[in-house]
Formats: C-alpha cells, structure tokens, sequence
C-alpha cells in the first residue's frame, strides 16, 4: 500500500467527534514512529504546520523544537501570536529567530520577482539549518504536507514551495496531515484548541509581504503596506467577510502619485486592494465588495497610514492577473 494515498475507506473528517478520533490515532501513531527521538518543526504560523505543532505537542511534548523565523515579510502581529499561542499557551520549546535584517539586506535593491522569490526561499533555508545545526540528536523533521500538496507535487508546489525546508538536512519526516485536505485539517485545528484566526487564516504565500511590495523592497514602504493590510484585515473581519472571502490583501507598488492633506501637496504610494474567490487558485473570481466598506477603509488607510494618499481596487479576475502581483 502507498502511504501517500488516501485508502478509499477513509472517511472525511466532518464532525468534531471525528476530529477528535484523529487526534487520537496520530497521537498514538506519532508516539510509535518517534519513540523518544526528538523531532524538529519550522513554524510559519500557517495553519498546515499549527496543527502539526500543536499535535506533536499533544504527543511527545518537550521531544518537539519549533522554529519561528520572522523574515520581516510577516504581515501585522503573526509572529508575536505564534509565539503566544505556541510558547505561552502550549508550552512548547519555541526557538524563536528575527532575521528580519538579514532578509531585508539581501533584497535591497532587487527588484526581479522570481529573483526576490529565490533569495527569500533560500535565505529561509539558511537560517533554519543554521539553527538546525546548532541542535543536538534531531532525528525527525515535522511537516505540514497536506493531501493536495502530494496530489499537485508535479512541479506546482515547487513554485509555492518557497519557505518550504531544507533537504539537505538529514532527518526522518513526521507528516501526520499528509493525507487531509485543508478543510479537515482545519477542523482538526480547531478540536485542538489552536485559536480561530490562526485556523481559518487566510492563505499566505511563503515571500508573504515581500511579493506585495512590488519591485524593490524598501522598509519605510513595506511598514506601509503592512499596516494598510492590517487596517484592510480587520474591517473585512468586522464586516464578517474573514470566513467567506478566499483571500483578501493590499498591495503597494513602487511608484507614486500626487495627492492633497492638509492642504498640502503629497506624492506618495497608493494602496491597492485586492478580494478573490477561487477553489484551488487556479483561477478567481473578484468578490464584490460593498461599497461603502470600500470607502472605509480608503478613509483609514489615508489617514492612518503614513505614505499612502490613494486607495485602488483591483477589479482584475484570474486570468488574466494571477491573484499576487509578483
Ligand atoms: P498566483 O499569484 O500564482 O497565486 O495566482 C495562487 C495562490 O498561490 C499563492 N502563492 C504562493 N504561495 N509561495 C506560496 O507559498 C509563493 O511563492 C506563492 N506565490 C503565490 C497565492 O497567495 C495564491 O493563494
């Protein structure tokens, strides 16, 4: 039998009951395949590799090490809510890196997207074996692969693999969501407790803000975009669209326009924003945002954030854009 597909008689996970069964099962199943090996986690705060943290926790506790690396490109208060739920609340040896200065410095003044892609992807990998090395008789890697990432591991993944792990290092893979798809992944997020907003986040590609602060990325402009990501996030939340809408972001790109406050000439960045629908990101519909939502948070964005005098929606489906800019 291969292990990487789903037995026809597996069931999907639907209920809170048969989340609960699963936990159990890789409870049991991870305490069998580690024994008291000690396993080693990179942790984005995405939902795939939460729920395989906070399953590693429930199994083998203190034998798991998570690595957080902030690379700058987080959007507003990620890493600080992976280190509260995962250190605070679940007590788990998190290590911790903010090379945010290391990532920035590599990328200054590049403006390629692909290259921005590479240099990010492979930086991410540096820093995690770096700290990997400095780790002691690590035998096992945790992971998040997720079915569709098995199903699609053709060539697409690759290029959405970005921040993905080292392969170099030499370890044992513990991948005990490899054969759900996302929904279930997530209801078994929530049976474990992990917090909603990290559950139902939102999907965050690996470059996250790095390939939304188009061409080169400067830190006064990136600092702008994530705070206008950030007013957008939560009047979306406030609207109750967090559930339903797909994937909703800013963008500011690297150029500027003209604008008035205060009675005052301005040249600055706009924001755009962007609201798509899809089911496998293939192609995407635009959602149609309520009008007056939009001009609450043009108002906000231009008030609160300093640099930005313009707000723009992009009406743009997939094709013929790709829903990231870069
Ligand atoms: P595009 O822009 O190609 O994006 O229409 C399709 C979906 O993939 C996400 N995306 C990425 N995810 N690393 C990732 O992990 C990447 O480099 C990357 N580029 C795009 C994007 O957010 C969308 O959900």
């Amino acid at each position: 039998m291969n292990e990487n597909v789903r037995p026809e008689t597996m069931k999907r996970i639907e209920t809170r009951e048969q989340a609960e069964a699963f936990i159990n099962e890789q409870v049991e199943a991870i305490r069998k395949q580690v024994g008291d090996g000690k396993v080693l986690l990179a942790l984005s705060g995405g939902v795939d590799s939460s729920v395989v943290a906070a399953l590693l926790i429930k199994a083998i506790g203190d034998q798991l090490t998570c690595i957080h690396v902030n690379h700058g490109l987080m959007r507003k208060g990620e890493s600080q809510q992976v280190i509260d739920v995962f250190k605070e609340q679940l007590g788990a040896n998190l290590i911790f890196i903010d090379a945010t200065d290391r990532f920035l410095d590599k990328l200054a003044g590049v403006s390629d997207p692909e290259t921005k892609r590479k240099i990010i992807g492979k930086e991410f990998i540096d820093v995690f074996a770096e700290e990997a090395n400095k780790l002691s008789d690590i035998k096992f890697l945790g992971q998040g692969t997720i079915y569709p990432d098995i199903l699609e591991s053709d060539g697409v993944k690759s290029h959405h693999n970005v921040g993905g792990l080292p392969e170099d290092l030499d370890f044992e893979l513990v991948e005990p969501v490899k054969l759900l798809f996302k929904d279930e992944v997530r209801q078994v997020g929530e049976a474990l407790g992990l917090p909603l907003s990290m559950v139902y986040r939102q999907p965050f590609p690996g470059p996250g803000l790095g390939v939304r602060c188009t061409g080169a990325i400067t830190r006064d402009r990136l600092e702008a975009l994530r705070e206008a990501d950030a007013i957008l996030r939560e009047e979306f939340e406030k609207a109750g669209l967090a559930k339903t809408v797909w994937q909703y972001f800013v963008i500011v790109p690297d150029f500027k326009s003209t604008g008035i406050t205060d009675g005052k000439r301005t040249f600055e960045w706009p924001a755009v924003i962007r609201a798509v629908n899809t089911k496998d990101a293939m192609s995407a519909a635009i959602e149609r945002v309520d009008w007056d939502l939009l001009e609450k948070i043009t108002d906000r964005i231009t008030k609160e954030v300093s640099g930005i005098n313009r707000v723009l929606y992009d009406l743009t489906p997939k094709p013929s854009a790709t829903i990231e800019w870069e």
